[in-house]
């Protein structure tokens, strides 16, 4: 049997010898979607004629429904309605319902804490603080611990003491593989303005993830970029927009918005570590595909019969 590897495929092995790839079929594995900065707007305006972030937001869940395997929760990380409206909210909750049950939200800078808690009371646990929107969602393998650093009236973020108390204290209480998902990144990420407005007290932040490292992940937003650095053995990780995404320039006097494909980011927790993927989701009536079936199963068949990957030269 020919078989040729497609341009697009990954590099064979071709070593009979070369040690087999790990996989860990018996550990427990969670399914971590994250969108972030979907800014929903009242009607469906543009965001500085780029992008209608209703119709883009519709495209994503549609996307997350259909993933196979699905996701067993849907981190929303903040900036999830532009001016924090009730009606933005009630618009934003009917574009969610497919993946409603899901949901893990928190709110960001243009958030309102008020019109949030109403919006999303269902979702919510009734112990919330009051001065913060911080909690603990424990029922799944990895826990996950929702850190709210927005300030009232502000678009840019705090982490205070009495925040690193909460966080501390919820850390703390439980060894278990955790991951803390919040809004405003906790680093300098080379984009001058957004860092200028960001979060003050990141190093306080820094430090405290720094204590535990049972912190395998924290996963932001606010930046509307892929963006990716550590903290000590933490993956820290920022998603980009559902909506509109910042242009890539590291010039400290530019800025720019640009009509890059609304995304979404994919944590896969196999029982060992976090695996990050981004996927984009573009209109679909420009995507176009390969299908690579025949070619897995091939894999498959090779890997399961432990025969090695070697390089079939055609004529
Ligand atoms: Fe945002
Ligand atoms: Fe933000």
């Amino acid at each position: 049997m020919i078989w040729k590897d497609p341009a697009a495929g990954p590099p064979i092995d071709s070593s009979a010898d070369a040690p087999r790839p790990v996989s860990s079929p018996n550990l427990c594995t969670v399914l971590i979607a994250q969108i972030s900065d979907c800014h929903i707007r009242d009607r469906a305006s543009t965001f500085g004629r780029l992008v209608d972030t209703t119709e883009t937001l519709i495209r994503v869940v549609e996307h997350l429904r259909a993933l196979d395997p699905a996701p067993d929760v849907v981190l929303a990380t903040g900036d999830l309605t532009d001016d924090g409206t009730s009606a933005q909210y009630s618009a934003l909750r009917s574009i969610l319902a497919p993946i409603a049950d899901r949901i893990v939200p928190l709110p960001g800078n243009h958030d309102e804490s008020r019109e949030f808690r109403q919006a999303f009371a269902d979702l919510l646990p009734d112990n919330l603080p009051k001065e913060h929107c911080s909690y603990v969602v424990d029922h799944h393998p990895v826990r996950l611990v929702g850190l709210d650093t927005t300030l009232p009236g502000r678009h840019d973020g705090r982490f205070d003491s009495s925040l690193e108390s909460w966080l501390e204290e919820s850390l703390t209480a439980d060894a278990r593989p955790t991951v803390v998902f919040t809004h405003f990144p906790p680093f300098e990420t080379g984009l001058k303005f957004m860092d200028q407005s960001g979060l003050a007290d990141a190093d306080r932040l820094q430090a405290t993830i720094s204590r535990h490292p049972h912190v395998r992940l924290l996963v932001a937003g606010h930046l509307h970029r892929s963006i990716q650095t550590t903290i000590n053995t933490t993956l820290v990780s920022i998603c980009p927009s559902t909506g509109n995404q910042l242009k890539l320039d590291l010039h400290p006097d530019r800025a720019a918005a640009i009509d890059e494909p609304p995304a979404f980011q994919l944590h896969r927790w196999d029982g060992e570590r976090f695996v990050t993927h981004t996927g984009l989701v573009r209109n679909p009536e420009l995507v176009q595909t390969v299908d690579l079936g025949n070619y897995a199963a091939e894999v498959r068949r090779r890997h399961e019969a432990g025969e090695p990957f070697s390089k079939v030269v055609t004529s």
